[in-house]
């Protein structure tokens, strides 16, 4: 599948946000190594505190259907550069997908592709742990 199909994908899962508070709705797909394609958008409440980001929401998707390998995902912002995910989603995301590849993209056709290393360096993970 091409980082493209993935962006398709994110731009619409990303009209699904739950965005009221901060009216910044985002839109991820992530690609599991089985194929499917699992999406997410943001889920905000009135405690701001417990807001689910799109990258965490596709995630838990994916992770409760039995997924454990992933090879892309495709995070769409409306921003200018388009966003980059959080830290909590970094590490969660190098966690469960190891180094990913990122596409990164807005509404305006702005797409940056990368590896997650790169926003996410020196990273804890279970390696610190053995
Ligand atoms: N957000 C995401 O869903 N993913 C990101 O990569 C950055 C931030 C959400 C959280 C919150 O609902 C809104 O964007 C503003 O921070």
């Amino acid at each position: 599948m091409s980082p493209e199909e993935l962006v398709a994908s994110a731009v619409k899962v990303r009209e699904n946000a739950c965005a009221a508070y901060s009216n910044y709705k985002v839109g991820a797909a992530l690609l599991a190594a089985s194929g499917k394609v699992y999406t997410g958008c943001n889920v905000e409440n009135s405690t701001y505190g417990l807001t689910v980001c799109a990258e965490r929401v596709a995630l838990w998707k994916a992770l409760s259907e039995g997924e454990r390998s992933f090879t892309k995902i495709a995070v769409v912002t409306s921003s200018e550069p388009p966003a980059s995910p959080c830290g909590a989603c970094r590490q969660l995301l190098w966690e469960f997908c190891g180094n990913i590849e990122i596409t990164l993209a807005n509404l305006k056709g702005f797409r940056k592709t990368l590896r997650l290393s790169e926003i996410f360096p020196r990273p804890f993970d279970q390696s610190a742990l053995d």
